[in-house]
């Protein structure tokens, strides 16, 4: 007994645990931010559009760096240049200078069937407008994307049936999308730009039809399979709410990126 008590005491004597509590630990203040590898990068991106006596330098030397599994939400002002940086970042649309790199891959060093093969394989594609088909049932829309890259029919519709139903709209499959309401339709959409599990997700106003009930819904949805799939997303919105959601803002004004 007597000796326990001794050793207690001389360990917790006030001058050894101060050498202790003393020990040079620096504290890693960036251990709560995200430190995933970097998947989209741009530096001194300039777009201009030319047409016969205007030109609008729409992105002005716009430097962004977007980390794997983020959720970022583009901001700013109508006109401002978000859709443009979208569609030049997703190297839907070209740029004027400037270097944009996808997961380490310099995008125009891809030619045309390389970059549209790139994109059909690694993003989805979310806009406003749902983008989609009316003559083709929900099902057949969601499973557009895999049967242009070359999945088996019978492979596409499984596949497209497990994303209806992470949407909660496996039982709306037959249906075409004039019969499905604004937030299902943008559900459908969500299901069609996410089948073939894409590393990086675009979203150009996702919510920007909805009330704020679909938009609650969709954002649910959309960190849902953020957070499971590691996926990234560029958020294109103007709503405050959607970008409280994300895990970041990037502000933009007059085609530049403002702190
Ligand atoms: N295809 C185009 N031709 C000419 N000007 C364009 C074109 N697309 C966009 N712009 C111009 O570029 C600027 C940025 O537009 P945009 O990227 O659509 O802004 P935002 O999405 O922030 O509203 C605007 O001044 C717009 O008029
Ligand atoms: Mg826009």
């Amino acid at each position: 007994m007597t000796t326990r008590k001794k050793k207690i005491v001389s360990k917790s004597s006030p001058k050894v645990k101060k050498i202790a509590t003393k020990k040079p630990t620096k504290k890693k203040a960036i251990s709560l931010k995200r430190k995933g590898p970097v998947v989209i990068t741009s530096t001194g991106v300039v777009k201009i559009y030319k047409s016969t006596n205007v030109e609008v330098t729409a992105l002005d030397g716009v430097d962004i760096s977007i980390t794997e599994g983020e959720m970022v939400a583009i901001m700013g002002p109508s006109g401002c240049g978000k859709t443009t940086l979208l569609n030049c970042l997703s190297g839907l649309d070209s740029i004027n200078s400037g270097s944009i790199k996808l997961q380490g891959m310099e995008l125009e060093s891809l030619s045309d069937d390389k970059l549209s093969e790139f994109r059909a394989k690694n993003m989805g594609f979310v806009f406003q407008s749902y983008n989609l088909l009316p003559v083709l049932t929900t099902v057949e829309n969601v499973e557009l994307p895999l049967l242009v890259s070359g999945t088996s029919a019978k492979d596409a519709r499984k596949k497209s049936e497990a994303k209806l139903d992470d949407v909660g709209l496996l039982e709306w499959k037959q249906h075409l999308p004039g019969e499905l309401s604004g937030g299902q339709r943008q559900r459908a959409t969500l299901a069609r730009a996410l089948v073939n599990e894409p590393a990086i997700v675009w979203a150009d106003e996702p919510t920007g039809n909805l009330d704020s009930t679909n938009e609650v819904e969709i954002m649910d949805l959309l960190t849902d399979l953020n957070k499971k799939n590691n996926q990234t997303f560029v958020i294109v919105t103007h709503s405050n709410y959607v970008g409280g959601r994300a895990n970041r803002i990037i502000k933009m004004k007059d085609g530049k990126v403002v702190k």
